[in-house]
């Protein structure tokens, strides 16, 4: 069977336009578009192009969208005091500070920093363990969302199913794991130290794979009919993108799969500004009387 392909390209364009109109409602609502903050400290190239990204892209669905590019040499005090001015500005629904930082920066007290109803990167402790307590009201990270919008739009029936997730970052992995329980998958966490991961893999209904490894996943660990989510995005030996997933083998044998690029890639902004309207809502929602 040759694997149908999950367009996420496509379906980020339906999720733009979806947001584009609830910022239009929000918009004439309140009297101001939702607005979002992206930080970036330093010139990592892929860094550049992702938050330039997404500046651009929010804004062209009416989100006011800035870009606050920060020196390398940026102190934990200064890029503090700049989150903190975020905090408080009634105009900002959302910050995010892209990652990684430079070394000198500590992640965990630049993150600890941002307003919980802010965080529509969904990796405050709070927001992380709402998530992780089955919760609602918190913010989850983009990816994943976007990840279980492909599977919902694919009409993949998670309740029941075993999925197997691999890759255990807070960005990804983790809260990936945490969505598709909370939409009762029986769900596995397979990373760098699993023994035996291609029987691990071989086993799921759903594969998830954000390892980080060009092709770690042969055609021959997928299990007839899956459903296949990649979440990689490496550079092979000549360049080229490629996923964690050896794509080609791969769609020999499951029902649906990503491509990469073109897959999960897009969905990530379009959760970003999903979650920047959803922050705004909760925000003014919170302030009526
Ligand atoms: N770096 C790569 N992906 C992401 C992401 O989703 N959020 C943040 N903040 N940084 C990233």
């Amino acid at each position: 069977m040759a694997a149908k392909i999950l367009d996420g390209k496509a379906i980020a364009q339906k999720v733009r336009d979806e947001v584009r109109e609830g910022v239009a409602r929000f918009a004439a609502a309140h009297g101001r578009p939702p607005g979002l903050e992206v930080v970036l400290v330093g010139e990592d190239p892929a860094s550049v192009t992702h938050t330039r990204s997404k500046e651009r892209v929010s804004n062209e669905v009416g989100i006011r969208g800035r870009l606050r590019a920060l020196p390398a040499g940026t102190t934990e005090a200064e890029l503090l005091a700049l989150i903190a001015e975020l905090n408080a500005d009634d105009a900002v629904d959302g910050i995010l500070v892209q990652l990684p930082l430079p070394e000198h920066l500590r992640e965990h007290a630049v993150l600890d920093a941002i307003a919980p109803a802010k965080d529509v990167d969904g990796l405050h402790p709070v927001n992380a363990g709402l998530l992780a307590l089955g919760r609602p009201g918190g913010l989850a990270p983009c990816t994943p969302v976007g990840c279980m919008r492909l599977l919902a739009e694919a009409g993949v029936e998670l309740a029941g199913a075993r999925a197997v997730v691999v890759g255990r970052s807070h960005l990804v992995g983790r809260p990936m794991a945490q969505l598709l329980l909370a939409q009762h998958a029986t769900v596995a966490i397979a990373h760098s130290r699993t023994r035996d991961l291609r029987a691990i893999c071989r086993e799921a209904d759903v594969l998830v794979a954000a390892a980080g490894k060009a092709k770690l996943i042969g055609g021959d660990w997928i299990k007839e009919g899956a459903t296949v989510i990649d979440v990689g995005m490496n550079r092979d030996d000549a360049g080229k993108l490629v996923g964690d997933v050896d794509f080609e083998a791969a769609r020999e044998r499951a029902a649906w799969i990503t491509p990469v690029p073109g897959g999960v890639g897009p969905m990530t902004i379009a959760s970003l500004l999903e979650a920047t309207l959803r922050a705004a809502e909760a925000r003014v929602a919170k302030q009526r009387p």
